[in-house]
C-alpha cells in the first residue's frame, strides 16, 4: 500500500475536522487515536474522503504507514499529553521526521519542546477557526525552524482559510513564534466577546430588547464597520430558540462562562512584557467574576439588583460606536504586546502578516483586520490608535465610547472592558499624568529616587530624604 504524505494523531473534534480537511484536498493522510474504535469510526465516516485515509491501530502501524522523511500533525490536549506523545513517537521516529504540534500550547511549552527537540525538526502551529474552521480553513500561525515549516507549507496553505486568494497560514518566526501569536488572537478573542457580552447586557438589561430584537441589532452592525464573525454569530446566537420549549435560548443559558486559559496566558505574559493589555486583563477578570454566581446572587440579596433601565440615556448608535472605539483600543493593545515580544524573544514577529493571517477563518475574523494589515504595513511600529485610519475613527467614536461607559456606570450595568478601554484611551492621550505622586511616594518610602521635569539626571529625592 502506499505510503501517506502526512500524519494526524489525536482525533478529537478538531483533530478530525483537520484530518478531513487535509484528505479533502487531495493529502493521503494515517490517522492514529488512542482508542482504536474511535480512528475506526472516523474512517468509516468519512466517505468519499475515506480513500485517502489510512486508519492504523498502533503507533508502529501509524509511524510506518508515513512516507520518509514523516510529518506527523498531533492534536492532544495541550500539556502533559503532548510530551508523552513526542516521547512515544520519538522513539519510533527517524532524526529527521518532523512533529507539529497543532494544539493550543503555552508558547513556553513550545519553546522548551523546540529546545528539546535540537536538530529534529518541530513545529508548534496555532489554529483557530473551531471545529468549522479545521474542516473548511482555518487561520494557521507557524512557529519553529523555518526549514520545516517549508516542508509542510504546502500542506498547511492548501487546507487553510483563503482571503482573496491569500491563504491564511503563516510562518511568525522560531521556537513558540506561532503558539504565543495564537494565544494573543485568543485573548482578542475574549476582549472582543466580552465587550460585545456588555453591549448584549445593555440592550437587554438598560434598554429592555428581547433577543430577537437584539439578534436584529447584531444583524444590523455586521453590515457596517463591525462586520465580524463574532458578531454574526451573537446575532445567531440571540436569536436561537429552545428547540424543546421554544423559549429564546440565550435567556436559559446559564451566565457563567468557561474558559480553556489561552486568554489568561496572554493577560500573564503582558505583564512580564510589561505590555499591558488592560481590555484582555477586564475580559479574563469578567470571565472569572462570571463563574462565581452565588456570590453574585448575595450580592444582589444584600445590595440590590444593579442594572436599572437607562429610560433613553443611550441609543444603539452609540453603542456601535463604543463597540468600534473598544475593538481598535483592544487590538491596538494587543499588537503592542506582539511588537513588545518581538523584541523580547528576538523573533521579528511580522505585524502586518499577523494582521493578514488574522482576516479569514480565525475566530476574530472581521472586515477591521483588513485595514488593520494595510495600517500595519505602512508604520508597523506604530501603535494602531495613532495610525490615519484608526486615528480618524477613534475621533468619530470614543465619545460613544465614553457615553456608554458613563451612562452603564450611572445605571449600574457593568461594563469592564469598556471602561477599561476607555481608560487606556484617556490615559493614552494625557501627557501629564499622575505617576509623578507614585515616584513622590516611592522616595518618600524607600528612597527610590525621581527625575525632574526641570533637570537633567536620574536619583533625585524630595526633602524628606533629610
Ligand atoms: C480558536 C479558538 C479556540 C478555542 C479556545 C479558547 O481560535 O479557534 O480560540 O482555540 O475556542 O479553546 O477557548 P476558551 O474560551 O475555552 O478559553
Amino acid at each position: 500500500m502506499s505510503k501517506s504524505e502526512i500524519g494526524l494523531l489525536g482525533l478529537g473534534t478538531m483533530g478530525a475536522a483537520l484530518a478531513l480537511n487535509i484528505a479533502d484536498n487531495e493529502f493521503d493522510i494515517a490517522v492514529y487515536n488512542r482508542t482504536t474504535q474511535v480512528t475506526l469510526d472516523f474512517k468509516a465516516g468519512a466517505g468519499d474522503l475515506s480513500d485517502r485515509i489510512t486508519a492504523t491501530e498502533t503507533l508502529e502501524k501509524f509511524v510506518g504507514a508515513l512516507s520518509t522523511p514523516r510529518a506527523i500533525i498531533l492534536m492532544v490536549p495541550a500539556g502533559d499529553a503532548v510530551d508523552q506523545q513526542i516521547a512515544a513517537l520519538r522513539a519510533l521516529l527517524n532524526d529527521d521526521d518532523l512533529i507539529i504540534d497543532a494544539g493550543n500550547a503555552n508558547f513556553h511549552d513550545t519553546n522548551r519542546r523546540a529546545t528539546e527537540a535540537g536538530d529534529m525538526p518541530f513545529l508548534g502551529i496555532g489554529v483557530s477557526g473551531g471545529e468549522e474552521g479545521a474542516r473548511f480553513g482555518p487561520s494557521i500561525m507557524g512557529g519553529g525552524n523555518r526549514a520545516s515549516w517549508d516542508r509542510v507549507a504546502h500542506i498547511l496553505t492548501a487546507i487553510a482559510a483563503d482571503h482573496d486568494g491569500t491563504p491564511c497560514a503563516t510562518w511568525m518566526g522560531e521556537e513558540g513564534a506561532g503558539h504565543f501569536v495564537k494565544a494573543v488572537h485568543n485573548g482578542i478573542e475574549y476582549a472582543d466577546m466580552q465587550m460585545i457580552a456588555e453591549v448584549y447586557g445593555i440592550l437587554r438589561d438598560g434598554i429592555g430588547m428581547d433577543s430577537a430584537a437584539i439578534a436584529a441589532v447584531f444583524d444590523q452592525w455586521n453590515a457596517g464597520p463591525l462586520a465580524s464573525y463574532l458578531i454574526e454569530i451573537s446575532a445567531r446566537v440571540a436569536e436561537a430558540k429552545d428547540t424543546k420549549t421554544g423559549a429564546p435560548l440565550l435567556d436559559i443559558i446559564t451566565d457563567a462562562a468557561g474558559q480553556k486559559g489561552t486568554g489568561r496566558w496572554t493577560a500573564i505574559e503582558a505583564q512580564h512584557l510589561g505590555a499591558p493589555v488592560p481590555a484582555i486583563e477586564a475580559a479574563v477578570a469578567a470571565r472569572n467574576l462570571s463563574a462565581a454566581k452565588d456570590l453574585r446572587k448575595r450580592g444582589e440579596d444584600l445590595f440590590g439588583a444593579a442594572p436599572q433601565p437607562l429610560n433613553g440615556a443611550l441609543t444603539v448608535d452609540q453603542l456601535e460606536q463604543a463597540l468600534i472605539a473598544g475593538k481598535i483600543i483592544c487590538y491596538a493593545q494587543g499588537f503592542t504586546m506582539i511588537s513588545a515580544a518581538s523584541t523580547q524573544f528576538g523573533w521579528k514577529l511580522p505585524l502586518p502578516e499577523i494582521a493578514k493571517v488574522w482576516r479569514a477563518g480565525c475566530i476574530i475574523r472581521s472586515v477591521m483586520l483588513d485595514d488593520m494589515a494595510t495600517a500595519l504595513t505602512e508604520a508597523p511600529d506604530q501603535n494602531l490608535m495613532l495610525s490615519g485610519k484608526f486615528a480618524e475613527d477613534l475621533k468619530a467614536n470614543h465619545n460613544g465610547l465614553r457615553q456608554v461607559v458613563a451612562q452603564a456606570s450611572l445605571h449600574g450595568l457593568a461594563v469592564p472592558a469598556l471602561s477599561s478601554s476607555l481608560a487606556y484611551f484617556d490615559t493614552m492621550r494625557t501627557h501629564r499624568g499622575t505617576a509623578n505622586m507614585l515616584q513622590g511616594q516611592r522616595d518618600y518610602f524607600g528612597r527610590h529616587g525621581f527625575e525632574r521635569l526641570d533637570r537633567d539626571g536620574k536619583g533625585f529625592h524630595g526633602p524628606w530624604a533629610d
